[in-house]
């Protein structure tokens, strides 16, 4: 396999990318060639426990959104990614940078989309006595949790569950699932 570079956004706790870390980083010629996070958060610390480089780059009170995403893609670009992965990144993107990325940019988000978009999809899918709760990982467009769909796993609610243990049960599916489908598309992109 040729090299395949990452470049990962993750502004959190940063368990997902501690699982991609440690399933795909410098394997099969997968690098993570930066973390970018805009918040001091554990994802910092992830990478550079991996000696992986990171960027810290916070939004500043008087910046747009639009002046925060052109300094982000401008951080971004000498990197050269050949997928930029969001891994809990809490931000919705300005047309500026999708435009400059289009297609190579993907996401997982804790709901059976289009079902769930936003915040607290665990709580939901209990308020709502959903029978089927998963997880999503779709392409990144311009809008909240849109974008074609990539893959699913899907999940049976229990009826003992809570938020907090689908949450758990959905997090520990995404740290096997999200490292095999960008591991896919690492290999579907270098045989074509
Ligand atoms: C995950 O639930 C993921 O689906 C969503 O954000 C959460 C990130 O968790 N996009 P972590 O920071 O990886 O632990």
């Amino acid at each position: 396999m040729n090299n395949y570079k990452l470049v990962i956004l993750s502004s959190g706790y940063g368990s997902n990318l501690q699982s991609i870390i440690d399933k795909l980083h410098l394997q099969d010629g997968i690098e993570v060639c930066v973390i970018v996070s805009d918040k001091a958060s554990q994802s910092i610390t992830r990478g550079l426990l991996a000696n992986i480089p990171c960027l810290f780059l916070p939004k500043r009170k008087s910046q747009s959104r639009e002046e925060y995403d052109k300094l982000l893609k401008a951080l971004i670009i000498p990197f050269a990614p050949d997928l930029i992965v969001l891994a809990g990144f809490m931000r919705i993107f300005s047309p500026v940078f999708i435009r400059a990325f289009e297609g190579k940019i993907i996401n997982i988000h804790p709901s059976l989309l289009p079902k769930y978009k936003g915040l607290n999809t665990h709580q939901r899918v209990i308020d709502a006595k959903d029978k089927m709760h998963g997880t999503t990982i779709h392409y990144v467009d311009e809008t909240l949790d849109g974008g074609e769909i990539i893959a699913q796993k899907r999940i049976d609610v229990l009826p003992f569950d809570t938020a907090e243990t689908l949450e758990q049960t959905i997090k520990s599916i995404e740290h096997t699932f999200y490292p095999e489908i960008i591991r896919k598309l690492c290999l579907k992109a270098t045989l074509l």
